[in-house]
This record gives C-alpha cells, structure tokens and sequence, in this order.
C-alpha cells in the first residue's frame, strides 16, 4: 500500500544515512498529546547497534534504561557504586535532546541480598534499612539531578490481590518504605518527576489496591507526579475496556499515567522456567516457541489489530497520559525472548529483527495521525 512506502521510506533512509528523517516520525506523530519512547541497552546508549541507534533518534524523544540504573547494576557493592554504564546512558539522552527516564530505585528484583543484611549477614532493623535507602537514592538521583526527568521510585510493590507485596523493603520498613522513598527522592532532586510503576493493574482487585495506594500516598503529601502502567500485554489481554477503564481510574485520582514498558507477547502461555539449566523436551520446545521461522500472516495481523487498538485508547487521554515508552526497539532485543521459557523467538515490538517497521508500526503511526 502507498502508505507502507510513505512511513517506510524515512525510517529506511534514517537507517542508511544515520541521519533524522525529512518526513514524520512516531515523535513527530504523536507530538502534542504524549513522548513516545523505548527502553535501551548498553549497546544502544554505547552507539555499537548503528540500526537500533537510527531507529531510536528518528522516532522518539525519551528513553528508558531497560537495566542499567537498577540497584544491582549501579551499586552492586555494600561500599560501591559503579555509574560508568548509567553516565553513558544519560549522556547519550543528552546528546539526542531526549527526556531521560530513571529506573528503578527501589525494588525486590535485582536488587543484591547484601541490601537487606549487616556485614555478618543478619537482617538489618527498619533504621539501618531507612539510612541505606536514603543513601543509594541521594546518591543515585543526585548524581543526575536535573538530567533525569523522572524516576520509577518504588516499582511493584502490590500482589495480585490488591495487598501490600511482602518484599524485604516491606518487611523490615513496614507500608511507609514507599512513602520514604519519594521523600528522599524528592529531597534529592525537587524537580524530578516521581513515579509509581506497577504492572496487570487492569486486573480489578490489583487496581483497587493501586488507587487506595496512590489516594493514601497523596493524601499524605507524598509527590506522586504519575502511575505507570507497565503494559507488558498479550494479544487477548488485558481487554482494551479494562486499559481504558485503568487510566481513568488513576486520572481521577489527580495523577499523570505513563505507559512505561509496552510490549505484546504473541507465544503461547508459558510456566516460568526458572534456572538456565532446565532444558525443555522437544516437544515442549516446538509447543512454546512455534515462530522460528518467521510470524505467521494470521498472527502479524493480530498483533497490527492490537497496536492499533492501544494506541487508539492511549490518544482517548491526551491531558493524562504523558509518554508511552515500548520495552525495547526491535524485536531482536525483547526480554521476551528469554522470558519465561529462554531461547524462543518472540515478536513484541514496532520493528522486526533487521529493524524494518512492522505492520504493527503502521497501526501506530495511523493511529496518531488520524487524531
Ligand atoms: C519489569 C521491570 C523492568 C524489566 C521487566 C522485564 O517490568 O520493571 O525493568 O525488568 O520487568 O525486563
């Protein structure tokens, strides 16, 4: 069709010259209602993947760091913080005129054991805990105030049912480690933008949970600027109704809500495979990873379906909605791949694994310019 030339034709040439493209992009596209973004990895910020580079400065205007300012990655000692990798993300936001993101400050995942222990390894108390948290978040933030736009400063912190998750942070602080994380966050950096970021917020029970949390933490005081919803979907789930319903539902509360990690996982539901280890049996194999060759017509049809779709409730809230960040450029790149089951080829993204737009890239962008 003319419009695949039209949309192919600059993110081509972008990839080939390096270079900005003369005609729209997803950025350009969306531009008044919300930043468009991805989350990115060394080798992108490290300008090694000369394609996923060309991809992500001629489409978006903000970036994610899909690992590298994760507690683990950033302070994986009790006496050591290492921000080589995280200075060269920040930089190369700069570099690129991008809204820089930061993520995550406080988590139960991938975060050292060492955080919640004393030298000879017993559980820290609520103060001790209290004073580390201060310390990695002053030093975190602080190192990038006014660089780093907005933080995910606490990240799933609910169960399914809606109830406090009892991690480490939750056990030894108690319910307020959330509300001392943004205040020391916000002491670091005023203008930072704070966010809470949570995932399947859609399901009803998670979501009462989330909106008792977020009006509590408000009613406090706390400097809640946004709720991002992960949005990590699959093709038949969560229903566009129950999105749609969610980013109401949190508006009204009188906060923003970012999509923060969007992708679509179109293989089979799989039981998380937990040590690398484990081997599949062949038949288990050919059952969970059925695309080695390539995405069926049927299903690449579904997936442009489902782009156009959220798209089209993402532009229903133009005044809440701030960005829409997709977790990773092209489809080579998705943890999706090794996530749960390792080695399948999976097909979440806007661009495929030579970095040529999908059909799911031509929904989006036809969503955002018949606005
Ligand atoms: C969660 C985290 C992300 C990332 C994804 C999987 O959603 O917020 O940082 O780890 O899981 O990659």
């Amino acid at each position: 069709m003319l419009f695949r030339n039209w949309v192919l034709g600059p993110v081509l040439a972008a990839g080939l010259a390096g270079s900005a493209p003369a005609q729209p992009t997803l950025k350009d596209a969306f531009g008044d209602a919300f930043r468009v973004g991805a989350a990115i990895n060394a080798a992108q910020f490290e300008e090694r993947d000369a394609r996923g580079d060309a991809i992500i400065k001629a489409q978006f205007n903000t970036i994610s760091p899909e690992n590298v300012l994760k507690w683990a990655s950033v302070h994986p000692r009790p006496d050591g913080f290492d921000f080589s990798a995280a200075d060269r993300y920040v930089e190369f936001g700069e570099r690129n005129h991008m809204f820089i993101v930061g993520h995550t400050l406080v988590w139960h995942n991938q975060t050292p054991r060492w955080v919640f222990e004393d030298g000879k390894g017993a559980p820290l108390d609520r103060e001790a805990l209290l004073r580390r948290m201060r310390d990695h978040i002053h030093t975190v933030v602080g190192r990038y105030k006014g660089r780093i736009g907005g933080w995910d400063v606490v990240n799933e912190a609910l169960n399914e049912d809606g109830t406090m998750r009892v991690t480490p942070w939750m056990k030894i602080i108690g319910e307020d480690y959330i509300a001392k994380a943004f205040e020391f966050a916000h002491e670091a950096d005023p203008q930072a933008e704070l966010y809470y970021n949570e995932y399947a917020l859609e399901k009803e029970a998670k979501r009462k949970g989330a909106i008792a949390l977020i009006r509590k933490l408000k009613a406090e005081g706390v400097p809640v600027a946004a709720v991002g919803l992960q949005e990590h979907d699959r093709l038949d789930w969560p229903s566009a109704a129950d999105i749609d319903a969610t980013i109401s539902a949190l508006a009204a509360l009188g906060v923003k809500v970012n999509i923060t990690e969007l992708d679509i996982d179109v293989l089979p539901r799989a039981p998380r495979q937990r040590g690398a280890g484990e081997a599949l049996s062949a038949e288990a194999r050919n059952r969970l990873n059925p695309y080695t060759t390539g995405l069926p017509d049927a299903v690449q049809q579904e997936l442009t379906k489902r782009y156009g779709e959220l798209s089209a409730v993402f532009l229903k809230h133009p005044g809440t909605i701030t960005r829409v960040t997709f977790w990773g450029v092209t489809d080579a790149d998705s943890w999706l791949n090794n996530w749960p089951v390792r080695g399948r080829s999976n097909y979440p993204l806007l661009f495929d694994r030579n970095g040529i737009p999908k059909p799911a890239f031509e929904a989006v962008f036809a969503a955002a310019s018949t606005r």
